[in-house]
């Protein structure tokens, strides 16, 4: 059989994991969702999930504690700035998204058993939307004379991958149920930024990523529940330990309980200090 026309899911995965030029791999994971949804992929195969995924030269990361806090000059600039840092969010999302594809496939060597088809629906899903988001923001980028690429951006989201790489459930702890639902929280206050600073196009591209967030808190914490049932452990209190362990800040209110509980996620989670 050859491989290039008949790949896996984890072959798939694989390949836009190793795709360095950002629009080339959103085009890479919309094309790769749309062949999923097609029907036209039979196995989900093994997969092989890389260190770190291939990146474009630029932008810059840093560590995020080098990331100061600049002041824009002027409201271009602001608008540049924060479109920007969404769309770092967005690419590193389609990474963190086919990670979980390829790294815990039935077939990879850290994988964890019996998952699903609609896991791997959801995740494929997920990875479609985030193509979709970097693309908006990369349109609107262009549209006020900026790219990607042309602002340092901070490299903690993969450092959160890095750091639950070994376990599923700890991934799923950290990157949708503490990271996206971080997302939830502040997008509200952003989108009302734009519409003060007249970016009625901006405000539009940062409502279609909002709903669509909601949609992926839920699915962490519908596949976080179904692990914890699966390995006989209770969700919160594990959750909770997780996060203590593999989350090295501190979980920020106000939190958007209104959107959180519209995935679900219940504020028997979050709520109360953890410490
Ligand atoms: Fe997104
Ligand atoms: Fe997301």
């Amino acid at each position: 059989m050859n491989r290039s026309e008949h790949p896996t899911l984890a072959a798939l995965a694989a390949a836009v994991l190793a795709t360095a030029d950002a629009r080339a791999k959103a085009a890479a994971s919309r094309a790769a969702a749309a062949r999923w949804q097609a029907g036209a992929i039979a196995a989900i195969g093994a997969g092989d999930a890389p260190e770190r995924p291939a990146r474009p030269p630029r932008p810059e990361l840093r560590p995020p504690r080098d990331m100061a806090k600049r002041r824009a000059a002027g409201t271009k600039e602001t608008r540049i700035a924060l479109l920007h840092a969404v769309a770092h969010i967005e690419l590193n999302a389609v990474d963190l998204a086919w990670d979980i594809v390829a790294r815990f496939a039935n077939g990879a060597p850290g994988a964890q058993p019996e998952l699903p088809r609609e896991f791997f629906d959801d995740w494929v899903r997920v990875g479609d939307d985030e193509a979709r988001h970097f693309l908006l923001l990369a349109d609107r980028l262009a549209a006020l004379g900026a790219a990607y690429g042309d602002l340092p951006a901070h490299d903690g989201l993969w450092q959160a991958a890095h750091e639950t790489r070994h376990d599923l459930l700890a991934r799923l702890a950290i990157v949708p149920l503490v990271l996206e639902a971080r997302g939830l929280d502040v997008t509200p206050a952003m989108i009302a930024r734009f519409e003060r600073l007249g970016d009625a196009d901006s405000a539009g591209v940062l409502r279609i990523i909002y709903r669509d967030e909601i949609g992926h808190v839920a699915a962490g914490r519908r596949w976080f529940e179904w692990l914890c049932e699966r390995r006989g452990v209770p969700p919160v209190e594990t959750w909770r330990a997780l996060v203590r362990a593999h989350f090295k800040g501190a979980l920020k209110p106000p939190f958007n309980d209104e959107a959180r509980a519209a995935a679900g996620f219940s504020d028997a989670y979050y709520s109360g200090a953890i410490t």
